[in-house]
């Protein structure tokens, strides 16, 4: 018979709760000429994630909060926000990694069009994504005639650009595209470098082209806030020097 005596199981009783202030720039286009800052008292636990509170005011204080949301574990990439000046995902960031002495701040990422709250129009950011082809193009028959074979270290040179989930945390950090929406963005080029460098397609060439271009990758200036920004951190500046060297170098 085992001695071992269990610690009491945590109930709701003995998980501290505490109150945290949110301030969330709102904008409802319907009554408002300029966004406004609207801070919201909630009980929260440490372990809750900033969506966790979103969800509360929305449910329990105000219904008309609108932000996106969809997974809620840092798959589907739609509630990329800017969570104390830093872009992130509300379903990633836990509240006891917030300093909760003082307000946490919450708004919409930016260098999109604002279109309600915490939510913007993503439209400019998927028309580079779709511009830089984000698909295999495969125009060659494979050698044996059946399977486009990949080694394992093939397979390993565009990995990291995998992990993407088109969150748009990396480009809407980017000051060039803060300054000029016309900049591909760092998502757009990550995600060529993920065809770009895999050894079954055969459009490398193209893409580079398009990243050839004036609002391409050359109008990067390496500072890093895409990398710092990333959810899933990927290496997105070494993506961008990677794709540079590639179009130097005339191929993928
Ligand atoms: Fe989001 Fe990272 Fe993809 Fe950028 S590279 S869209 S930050 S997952
Ligand atoms: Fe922008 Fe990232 Fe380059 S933040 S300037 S794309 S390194
Ligand atoms: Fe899907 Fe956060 S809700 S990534």
């Amino acid at each position: 018979m085992s001695t071992a005596t269990a610690s009491p199981a945590a109930t709701p009783e003995t998980i501290e709760s505490f109150t945290v202030t949110l301030m969330i720039r709102r904008f409802i286009p319907e009554i408002d000429t300029e966004p406004r800052w609207q801070d919201f008292d909630v009980e929260l636990y440490a372990t809750d994630r900033v969506l966790d509170a979103l969800h509360k005011i929305k449910w329990e204080q105000d219904g008309s909060l609108s932000f996106r949301r969809s997974c809620a574990h840092g798959v589907c990439g739609s509630d990329a926000m800017r969570i104390n000046g830093r872009n992130r995902l509300a379903c990633k960031t836990l509240i006891k990694d917030l300093d909760i002495t003082k307000p946490v701040y919450v708004e919409a990422i930016k260098g999109l069009p604002l279109e309600k709250d915490l939510i913007v129009d993503m439209e400019p950011f998927f028309e580079s994504y779709r511009e830089v082809q984000p698909f295999l193009i495969a125009g060659s028959k494979p050698k044996d005639g059946k399977e486009r074979i990949q080694s394992v270290a093939e397979r390993e040179r565009f990995d990291d650009t995998t992990k993407c989930i088109l969150c748009a945390a990396c480009t809407s950090s980017c000051p060039v595209f803060w300054t000029d929406g016309q900049y591909f963005g760092p998502a757009a080029i990550v995600n060529a470098h993920r065809f770009i460098f895999d050894s079954r397609d055969d459009a490398g060439g193209v893409r580079l082209d398009i990243l050839n271009d004036k609002e391409g990758v050359w109008r990067c200036r390496t500072t890093f806030n895409c990398s710092e920004a990333c959810p899933r951190g990927i290496q997105v500046t070494q993506a961008i020097a990677e794709v540079k060297q590639a179009i130097m170098r005339g191929k993928a």
